[in-house]
């Protein structure tokens, strides 16, 4: 594969929206074709997934959760990730495994191990070349997201220690694998966030 495989992670209302925004605009900028995309909903099965996932009303068992996050995964990869990395585009992708294994290994308590072993299944444990990791304090995010859009889905009206797992796990993965990640404060300006994405990126295209 010749492409580059880039994904955005952290919390909800963390900014990766903007990051991606203006990453697609320079990247493309430089004449390299870009492919943005995300999960849950990056194909019309996935679409369908994430309804699922975000607005399906009363009790979803975890286990449940993991799988449909899995099957949008799954789908995903072989439908625009893969091909878009075997022409060579660079895909820049909100969210991956990386979320599976904080929200659902941390924030619902499934464990490390089953949740990576299913993401892996579904993907022919395909993984990024970097991730970049917005971090900021959950209660901070939540102060930002209830400013800026409408009514919470189910994983945002998750309680604060929910989302406080969900941040100590993005930031264990990071420390476990420092050359795939890079961890920015997204406390920071949005002109800085990207300066340093930039930076981090510009040797590998
Ligand atoms: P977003 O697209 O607005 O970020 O919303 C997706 C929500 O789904 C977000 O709260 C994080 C959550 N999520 C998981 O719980 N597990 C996953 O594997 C993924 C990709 C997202």
């Amino acid at each position: 594969m010749s492409g580059l495989f880039v994904t955005l992670e952290g919390g909800d209302g963390v900014g990766k929206t903007t990051q991606a925004q203006l990453l697609t605009a320079w990247v493309e900028g430089l004449g390299r074709t870009v492919v943005r995309t995300r999960e849950p909903g990056g194909t019309a099965l996935g679409l369908t997934l994430r309804e699922l996932l975000l607005h399906t009303e009363g009790p979803v068992d975890p286990r449940a959760e993991a799988l449909l996050y899995a099957a949008d995964r799954a789908q995903h990869v072989a439908e625009v990730v893969r091909p878009a990395l075997a022409r060579g585009d660079l895909v820049l992708q909100d969210r991956y495994i990386d979320s599976s294994l904080a929200y659902q290994g941390a924030g619902r308590t499934l464990g490390d191990g089953d949740v990576r072993g299913l993401s892996e299944w579904a993907t022919g444990a395909l993984w990024p070349d970097l991730t970049i990791l917005l971090d900021l304090d959950p209660a901070t995010a939540a102060v930002r997201r209830a400013s800026g859009r409408g009514e919470a889905d189910r994983l945002e009206a998750e309680k604060l220690d929910f989302h406080e797992r969900v941040r100590d796990e993005f930031l264990a993965l990071a420390a476990a694998e420092p050359e795939r990640f890079l961890v920015l404060d997204a406390a920071g300006s949005v002109d800085e966030i990207q300066a340093a994405i930039r930076d981090r990126l510009t040797p590998l295209l």
